[in-house]
């Protein structure tokens, strides 16, 4: 028998292309989950015309028509619910969720961050990344938690840092290597979390 697939909520904030990877890879039937929606904080978004231009659902939640974190979290909640979903992958989503929302989430909700953490979390991370004259880099998929970047890492692929990268040329390398786990991070947390049946 198979078993259904589970359904999931992308949250962007801006290109998307960690989104279409997702999408891309969710197209193959034989892939555990499926997206059922793309919500964006900025209307501007560009990754929403793709998703709109694969059928997918799409939803602006603007955060700046909310007043309070929880009012902005409450709606996108709705969201969550009307499409019944399982699990909530945050892909270049740049607000900061509460500890609330994170709670009612946990285990069911990832992140992708460019560096390999605990190493460099925030922003700039390749800019800090050659600065620091690491010799390697890298992206990690995480389980999101209360702290900034600090969840459980489910994947994580490395990439050496070159003599002549600058922050544009490592963030490509990485970025390849981000679209690339990203997929089989979410395939992995969802088949470890169902148990094939038995028999
Ligand atoms: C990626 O580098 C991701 O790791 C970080 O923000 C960037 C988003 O890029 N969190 P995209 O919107 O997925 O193209």
């Amino acid at each position: 028998m198979n078993r259904p697939r589970a359904a999931v909520a992308v949250l962007i904030s801006g290109r998307g292309s960690n989104m279409q990877a997702l999408i891309e890879a969710a197209a193959n039937p034989g892939y555990p989950a499926s997206i059922k929606v793309v919500l964006s904080n900025r209307p501007d978004a560009e990754g929403l015309a793709f998703a709109q231009a694969r059928g997918i659902a799409t939803a602006v939640v603007d955060h700046k028509a909310f007043a309070r974190r929880e009012d902005f979290e409450a709606a996108l909640q709705q969201h969550l619910d009307s499409h019944r979903i399982d699990y909530v992958c945050l892909a270049g989503f740049m607000r900061v969720l509460t500890p609330n929302f994170v709670a009612a989430w946990t285990g069911r909700i990832i992140n992708i961050h460019p560096s390999l953490l605990p190493a460099f979390k925030g922003l700039d991370t390749h800019a800090r990344a050659l600065a620091a004259k690491v010799a390697e880099h890298g992206c990690s998929v995480h389980q999101v938690t209360a702290g900034l970047d600090d969840g459980p890492v489910i994947l994580q692929a490395r990439v050496p840092v070159l003599a002549d990268d600058t922050p544009a040329s490592l963030a490509r390398r990485v970025l390849a290597e981000e679209h690339r786990i990203y997929p089989l991070a979410l395939a992995q947390l969802v088949r470890d979390a169902t148990p094939p049946p038995v028999g």
